[in-house]
């Protein structure tokens, strides 16, 4: 009696054992890895560390060629995944083993099958070689990929990378990167990070630039035509390279009297943000005839335009306070992006009041008495504004006046400790508006449910222009 007991126990466990290995079908991963904004953005079902894109570029007919490779994790039993491209693809390997491929360039996805299933947990090396003309390739209407009269530029957001590389395109997927391009002797090419030798060979100069830190993918940034590159260090000892399109017409002296400033820049934000967290800084100024500059990590792009009437540190600040808020402390999802845009201009009224002009609570006023209550402004939430709305000025300038207004509610000593312990505690990972709140909470001891309901999630304009200070 007691013997089958224990048999039918024994197989009872069998079965309840049993059940998860028989359930470990393996299954394709989703395309699109869950973002509310952008359901088709990134993909689910694997984790990629690191990207080596080994790249041929000729400017004279936009030729882009070469070959990818992404070490990744399964993080599912998967059958099959997606990758974010755009571009023709030749082949795929999968653990040095071919895989099927579907392409699907209007929608940005390419689908690979590989011969074998792939286990969770397992580290898998997925190499693409590809080749296409970028600015032909049209995807939602558009290409990001902008070519210059010597080159051509990858700068954009929340789209960029479809268009140069295949890769998982979402912020709260973030790996380092080994960019290696080769271009005709006499032109560049820049990207992130810090540069090897180059070397050349056959009438072509090939450049290769390491970014050691996790990085999102829209930060990655490609550049090439003819430059004045310049070097420095700053009084921290980053190294700082900035490149100059030799291409800049009247905007040229501007534009090197505001980038030559980003080592000051960088040590003066050090001193409120916390240690600068990447191993090199800088910028460049293309010869394009867009008109937004983008925080691209570690090297900055800015456009001509944003020097058309003379210097401009302020855009300068922005685009570095950018590396503490947005790529060091990443998005998990887009609709976060007050994350990024909010702080980016509050530092540019630091900044301000740094160098005696407006003071940050002058330019908070100024925002609120510049809308009128009735101003469609008000309508847009920074903490939610829409997929439409991810960058209107609300985001922007209500979303740093919310930081002022934060401030005077806090006082100032919790609120430096708030930015600070907040770029301590997410470095070189992702976080959301609620995680801030919750920071901001413990240590200035208040309750901030409604602080954050009137600033960032009702779509009126504040009854008062920021709380009165807490004079602290
Ligand atoms: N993060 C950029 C900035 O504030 C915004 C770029 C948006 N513009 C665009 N065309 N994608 O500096
Ligand atoms: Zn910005």
């Amino acid at each position: 009696m007691r013997k089958r007991a224990i048999a039918s126990a024994a197989s009872a466990l069998a079965l309840l054992l049993a059940i998860p290995a028989a359930a470990a079908e393996p299954t394709p991963g989703a395309p699109g890895i869950g973002d509310p904004y952008y359901p088709t953005y990134g993909n689910s079902g694997y984790r990629v560390s690191h990207y080596d894109l080994r790249l041929r570029y000729q400017p004279k007919t936009d030729a882009l060629s070469g070959t990818a490779t992404l070490l990744a994790t399964a993080t599912q039993d998967l059958s099959g995944f997606d990758l974010d491209f755009s571009l023709g693809v030749q082949d795929v390997r999968v653990d040095g083993h071919k895989a099927a491929f579907s392409e699907d360039p209007a929608a940005h996805k390419l689908r690979i099958t590989p011969a074998k299933p792939l286990a969770k947990g397992s580290d898998v090396t997925i190499v693409v070689r590809y080749s296409g003309v970028p600015s032909k390739v049209v995807v939602n209407g558009f290409t990001a990929w902008q070519r210059t009269p010597d080159g051509a530029v990858a700068a954009d957001e929340p789209e960029s990378a479809w268009w140069w590389f295949p890769s998982n395109d979402h912020p709260s997927d973030k790996a380092t990167f080994d960019v290696s391009v080769a271009v005709p002797d006499g032109t560049q090419a820049i990207s992130n990070g810090l540069p090897a030798t180059p070397s050349s060979q056959a009438g072509w100069t090939r450049y290769s630039w390491r970014q050691n830190k996790p990085q999102a993918t829209y930060l990655a940034t490609l550049a090439v035509g003819k430059f004045d590159i310049t070097t420095g260090t700053t009084d921290g000892g980053v190294p700082v390279i900035n490149a100059y399109s030799k291409d800049l017409g009247d905007n040229a002296a501007a534009a090197r009297a505001s980038v030559e400033r980003t080592g000051e820049v960088i040590d003066w934000e050090s001193s409120i943000f916390g240690r600068y967290p990447f191993d090199s800084v800088g910028g460049y100024v293309p010869n394009t005839t867009t008109h937004y500059a983008l925080e691209t990590q570690t090297r900055p792009y800015y456009s001509p335009a944003d020097f058309a009437k003379g210097s401009n540190v302020s855009v300068v600040v922005h685009e570095l306070a950018h590396q503490w808020f947005g790529d060091d402390v990443s998005l998990e999802r887009w609709q976060d992006i007050w994350l990024n845009e909010g702080f980016a201009s509050y530092a540019q009224w630091l900044w301000s009041e740094h160098v005696g002009e407006g003071t940050t609570q002058e330019l908070a006023d100024y925002v609120y008495s510049s809308h009128p209550a009735n101003d469609p402004f008000w309508t847009v939430k920074p903490g939610d504004p829409g997929a439409d709305k991810q960058f209107d000025a609300a985001v922007y300038d209500r979303g740093a006046e919310a930081l002022q207004a934060l401030r005077n509610t806090v006082g100032d000593k919790a609120f430096f400790s708030i930015l600070r312990t907040w770029t301590a505690t997410h470095a070189y990972g992702n976080a959301r508006i609620a995680d801030f709140q919750k920071l901001a909470e413990k240590i200035s001891g208040k309750k901030l449910g409604d602080f954050f309901t009137t600033w960032l999630y009702t779509p009126a304009r504040p009854a008062t222009a920021t709380a009165a200070k807490a004079g602290l």
